[in-house]
């Protein structure tokens, strides 16, 4: 038997505490990776784990519903939460720690000071969610600093998100190496989340149109088209031949940017935010 398979994954929520035990296997020679997730795990975020304990000589895996990047009118209160759940699918992948914090461990009382990335963080998700960004940015690093892992692992469905974490890292000298990893998509396309839990079968059934939309502009781009208007026009028209999808944005961005372009002539990530009734869902997906 693998010994990976005979150690229990503890579950730790003092700061204190992890901090710690990821300083002292480092002591002991060992590297650490740390896979951020908010929970009710599904297989994208294992994936990362995955990535990681192939990697890492050992995992810790944070579980926190992060308060700070929800805006008042979202979906804190009914994020959905499985926590026991979550632990046994991460003792199953060989998973060392979870860090599963209380809200005040992470924020303790007269917490002020948020992190700010710049123009990365500013349009697209950014535009739509304001408080968004600040929210993870400062979370992100707090995790960081309370675990002090050598590797992160984010994964490409929050493509906007990892832009936004390699700047945080690169501007304030985060010692820690960042590794975004493929999106995990369920049999008909659609990407892979924990608010997926939330559509009806009717949306759901829907829901993959996001992905048919990206595999349609991929294909256009291939027969030869690559004026970035013609293709969006007829993802927008994919898009609404089904009553239930609003349309937040479709953009094409330069690969490793927030920058659109209007001719593609390179690697670009085309990025789709999508209402699905009461659901907004994102996905990207890199052509060229
Ligand atoms: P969460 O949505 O739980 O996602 C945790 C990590 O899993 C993120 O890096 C995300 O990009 C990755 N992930 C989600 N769905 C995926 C999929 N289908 N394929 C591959 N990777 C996927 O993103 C967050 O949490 C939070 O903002 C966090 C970074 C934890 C800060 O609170």
């Amino acid at each position: 038997m693998r010994e990976i398979e005979t150690i229990a994954t503890r579950i730790e929520t003092s700061a204190q505490e992890i901090f710690a035990m990821v300083r002292a296997a480092q002591r002991n020679g060992e590297t650490v990776g740390l896979v951020p997730t908010m929970g009710a795990l599904h297989k994208g975020h294992l994936s990362l784990v995955d990535r990681s304990v192939a990697e890492c000589d050992k995992t810790v895996v944070s579980i926190f519903v992060n308060p700070t990047q929800f805006a008042p009118n979202e979906d804190l209160k009914s994020y959905p939460r499985a926590l026991d759940r979550d632990v046994s699918l991460l003792q199953e992948r060989g998973c060392w720690l979870v860090f599963a914090p209380a809200v005040e461990e992470v924020y303790r009382a007269g917490h002020d000071t948020t992190i700010d990335v710049g123009s990365v963080a500013k349009p697209w998700e950014g535009a739509a969610r304001p408080t968004h960004f600040p929210g993870v940015a400062t979370v992100v690093l707090k995790l960081f600093l309370m675990v002090p892992a050598d590797r992160a692992y984010f994964g490409q469905k929050d493509y906007q998100q990892s832009l936004v974490v390699r700047q945080l890292v690169a501007d304030l000298n985060v010692p820690i190496e960042i590794h975004v990893c493929p999106i995990v998509r369920e049999p008909d396309g659609l990407a892979m989340s924990s608010r997926n839990a939330y559509l009806s079968a009717e949306e759901r059934s829907q829901a993959c149109l996001l992905w048919q939309s990206l595999k349609l502009a991929e294909s256009l781009y291939i027969e030869g088209e690559t004026d970035v208007a013609t293709i969006k026009q007829a993802m927008v028209r994919l898009l609404g031949s089904i009553g239930d999808i609003r349309v937040d944005y479709i953009a094409f961005l330069g690969e490793g940017t927030v920058r659109p372009v209007e001719t593609i002539a390179g690697p670009t990530i085309v990025a789709i935010a999508a209402h699905v009734g009461r659901t907004r869902l994102i996905d990207n997906h890199r052509i060229g």
